[in-house]
């Protein structure tokens, strides 16, 4: 054999091997940061305070419990969807990182990490372990509670347990909304859960000078569209902690405080304040078509619509009708960002809703003698149906829903 046929040989042999090896063990997305790699330590937490438990802090301050029950925050241990996430990944222990990233929450210690992306810990058993802590999830103490001091924007107040100022309350946000991108291998433009980086490379100045309004109001949405964060800042709390007058205790001073709500993928009102759409009768088109327009803007969050994990979507239905109902010419397309998850992470493509930037449809119509009626549906998509069955996620909840439908019917005959 030749020298040079041996070595095409040992060259293919060697790429085969990489790529079998790289889809029988897909790359981690993201490393394991400093700020999130270890639990959160509770050995010094104020004596006053014994279980951390959320109904601790609810029995003084009941109205912010009430408001953190209802939010998912609360579930993001329990949430179905989580549960059947974590498993089918195999129960991989730097999830509980930031799904329940108290000490106490954890069934094991983290004495060390045995490689440098710190995705293989060293783990113990933990003899302070709480599982009814460790269901609440996102509890108070885990965005409030570090050295033994509980953290407020106000760092002054007469409380019954040692408080601190905390600088800018959206850094609690980073912690967990903010995963960096691992170095090698990995080509994407924002890390997995890119909330953060999109805000930071959609700056105001890309403002239109068109305005329009979404479909609901936020509180931190202008009259005529605009939205108003501050500079210089995430805003985070701005829009998913609205700002209400209250005593942080009953019989305690009236202060500024923020409410806990942090609505997001899970409430349709939510994503309707993001969403200005309109679905409109453009005109005539030179050879006498009708023609239909419908733009999305994405005006009331600062990142990407849909934003979070790349499981996120919104579909769009747009087509016109018969008598009958049934569709004579459609268009159909996903807002999505894609990913290749192997054997390298690239993203593919992204045609999420950027902040301010409008996504126009047009139909036209060919067959005027059929045709009724015009219609769009836009929907928001927790999760495509396909990665539900795959992972066996059973949801009691829908995975789905709409938050836009117009119709326009075709009275007038075509002229
Ligand atoms: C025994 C009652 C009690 C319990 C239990 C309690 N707090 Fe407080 N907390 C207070 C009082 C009273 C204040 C001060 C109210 C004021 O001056 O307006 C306060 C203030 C605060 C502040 C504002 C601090 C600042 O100065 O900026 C935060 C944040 C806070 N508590 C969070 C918590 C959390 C989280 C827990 C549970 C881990 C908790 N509290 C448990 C009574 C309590
Ligand atoms: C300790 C980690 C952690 C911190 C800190 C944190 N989050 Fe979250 N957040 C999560 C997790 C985990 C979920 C998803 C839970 C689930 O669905 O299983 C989530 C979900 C959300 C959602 C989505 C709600 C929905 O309906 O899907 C919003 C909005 C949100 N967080 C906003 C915030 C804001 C604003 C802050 C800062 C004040 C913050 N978070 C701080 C971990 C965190
Ligand atoms: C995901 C993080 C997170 C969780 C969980 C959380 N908080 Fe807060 N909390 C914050 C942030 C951020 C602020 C500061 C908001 C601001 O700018 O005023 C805050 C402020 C407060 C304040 C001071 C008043 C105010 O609104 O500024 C109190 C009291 C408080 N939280 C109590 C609680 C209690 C009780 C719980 C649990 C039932 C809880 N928090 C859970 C992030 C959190
Ligand atoms: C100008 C208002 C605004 C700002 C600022 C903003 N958000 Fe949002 N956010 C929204 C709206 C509206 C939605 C619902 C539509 C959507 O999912 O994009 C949302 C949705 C979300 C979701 C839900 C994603 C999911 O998968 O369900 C998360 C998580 C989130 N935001 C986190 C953050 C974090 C973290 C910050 C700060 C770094 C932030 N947001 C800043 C308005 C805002
Ligand atoms: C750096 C913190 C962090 C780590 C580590 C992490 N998550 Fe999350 N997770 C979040 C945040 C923040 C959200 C909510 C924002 C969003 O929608 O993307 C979330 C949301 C989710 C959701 C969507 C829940 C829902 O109800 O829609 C699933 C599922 C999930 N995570 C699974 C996992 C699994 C499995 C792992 C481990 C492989 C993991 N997470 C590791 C922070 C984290």
């Amino acid at each position: 054999m030749k020298l040079k046929t041996s070595i095409t040989i040992i060259f293919i042999i060697l790429i085969v091997v990489f790529f079998a090896w790289r889809f029988m063990r897909p790359m981690n997305i993201f490393i394991v940061e400093e700020k999130f790699a270890w639990p959160i330590d509770t050995s010094q937490a104020p004596p006053i305070l014994k279980t951390l438990s959320a109904k601790e802090c609810g029995a003084c301050h009941k109205d912010f419990y009430n408001e953190w029950r209802t939010t998912i925050h609360s579930q993001a241990w329990t949430d179905p969807y989580f549960q059947a996430d974590w498993q089918f990944d195999n129960k991989q222990h730097i999830c509980i990182l930031c799904h329940t990233p108290l000490d106490r929450q954890q069934p094991h210690k983290v004495l060390g990490y045995r490689d440098e992306n710190r995705w293989d810990p060293i783990l113990e058993d933990n003899p302070d372990y709480d599982a009814e802590l460790q269901h609440e999830g996102v509890t108070c103490a885990v965005c409030h509670l570090r050295e033994g001091k509980i953290l407020g924007v106000y760092g002054n107040t007469n409380a019954p347990h040692p408080v601190k100022k905390m600088d800018d309350p959206n850094q609690v946000c980073v912690r967990c909304h903010l995963v960096k991108p691992e170095k090698w291998g990995v080509f994407v433009r924002f890390p997995p859960c890119g909330t953060v980086a999109e805000i930071e490379q959609t700056r105001s100045a890309d403002a239109p000078k068109e305005k329009f309004s979404s479909q609901s109001s936020l509180a931190n949405i202008g009259k005529s569209g605009e939205v108003i964060i501050p500079e210089n800042s995430l805003g985070c709390v701005n829009c998913h902690m609205p700002l209400i007058n209250r005593p942080l205790v009953e019989g305690f001073p009236v202060r500024k405080a923020r409410q806990h709500l942090w609505r997001g993928g899970h409430d349709p009102e939510m994503v309707k304040r993001a969403l200005y759409a309109d679905l409109i009768e453009a005109g005539t088109s030179d050879d006498g078509k009708r023609v239909f327009n419908l733009t999305l803007v994405n005006v009331g969050a600062a990142h990407y619509l849909p934003t979070g994990t790349p499981d996120r979507y919104l579909s769009i239905q747009f087509r016109v009708l018969d008598e009958q109902g049934s569709t004579i010419k459609e268009t159909k397309d996903k807002l999505k960002r894609v990913v290749m998850w192997r054997p390298f992470i690239i993203d593919l493509w992204d045609t999420r809703l950027r902040r301010w930037q409008p996504k126009k449809y047009t139909l036209d119509i060919t067959k005027p003698d059929k045709a009724v009626a015009v219609e769009a549906i836009v929907k928001y998509h927790l999760l495509d149906e396909s990665r539900r069955k795959r992972i066996g996620y059973k949801n009691t909840t829908p995975i789905s829903y709409e938050v836009f439908r117009k119709r326009i019917e075709l009275k007038k005959p075509v002229s």
